[in-house]
């Protein structure tokens, strides 16, 4: 395993993902890797402070190796105002990182937006569900024999959390937990059901898909959100 190296890609039905290793250290990034960056985006890595540089860096990076294979070189990918990524209007791409592990996804901007979240396996946190799933969900979750409901839960948690970085691009706001209604399939797809507070003031309707994915020890999981 290699600091700041590809530690695998593939083409998925939402576009292609690139992870990358990251060392789980707070030391400043070598000055070598800051290099590869262009230098818009190298300044505002150096402004940032251990694992937020570290994690930054290495979504930088993913971002950058899965839009090569879609051909885009892009120029400094800087956040919004809201944290968000900003891309070429020909592509739409996401980002997450772990300890250890930095990933991003790339796909045609025509195809809709991107979000997409890695999360650990462990440990358990059950005591998350009553902020993170909804009333339904949680009664769901709570008829699975006890083994499975931690699984039941995270996959739930970051296919929301991957919906709210697909969504954020046209609602431009916070949205919450209880704003998404997730019921996950045995084949790695989950039915999404938004229930968007501001349904009224023009949000939506959309149309969203949603995939989950097991890696070593990790739970990845992305959305695709398109106008219906
Ligand atoms: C923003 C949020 C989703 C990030 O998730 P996280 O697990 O904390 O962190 P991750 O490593 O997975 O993702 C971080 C990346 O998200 C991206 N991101 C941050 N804000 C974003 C936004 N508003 N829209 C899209 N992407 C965003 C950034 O690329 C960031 O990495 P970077 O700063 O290095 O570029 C999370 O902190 C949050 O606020 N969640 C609560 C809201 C929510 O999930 N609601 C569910 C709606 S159904």
């Amino acid at each position: 395993m290699s600091a700041y190296n590809i530690a695998f890609q593939y083409a998925t039905p939402h576009g292609v993902l690139t992870t990358v290793h990251i060392p789980d250290s707070p030391d400043p990034v070598p000055e070598r890797v800051l290099a590869t960056l262009p230098s818009e985006e190298a300044e505002f890595a150096r402004t940032l402070r251990a694992y937020r540089q570290v994690s930054f860096v290495g979504g930088r990076i993913a971002l950058r190796h899965a839009a090569a294979q879609l051909g885009v070189d892009p120029p400094p990918i800087l956040p919004d105002d809201r944290g968000a990524p900003v891309l070429p209007a020909a592509i739409s791409g996401s980002i997450s990182h772990k300890r250890t592990m930095a990933v991003g996804m790339v796909g045609q901007a025509r195809n809709g937006t991107l979000g997409v979240d890695l999360e650990d396996y462990a440990p358990a946190r059950l005591s998350i569900a009553a902020s993170v799933l909804t009333p339904e969900e949680i009664a769901v979750v709570e008829a699975l024999p006890e083994a499975r409901r931690w699984i039941a839960l995270l996959t739930r948690f970051s296919i929301k959390e991957s919906v709210y970085k697909a969504i954020d691009p046209y609602v431009h706001r916070y949205v919450g937990f209880q704003e998404a209604h997730v019921e996950p399939d045995l084949e790695g797809g989950a039915e999404v059901t938004l229930r968007l507070e501001r349904q009224e003031k023009q949000e939506g309707p959309f149309r969203v898909d949603a995939r989950y994915r097991w890696l070593h020890g990790q739970l990845l999981t992305s959305v695709r959100i398109r106008p219906a």
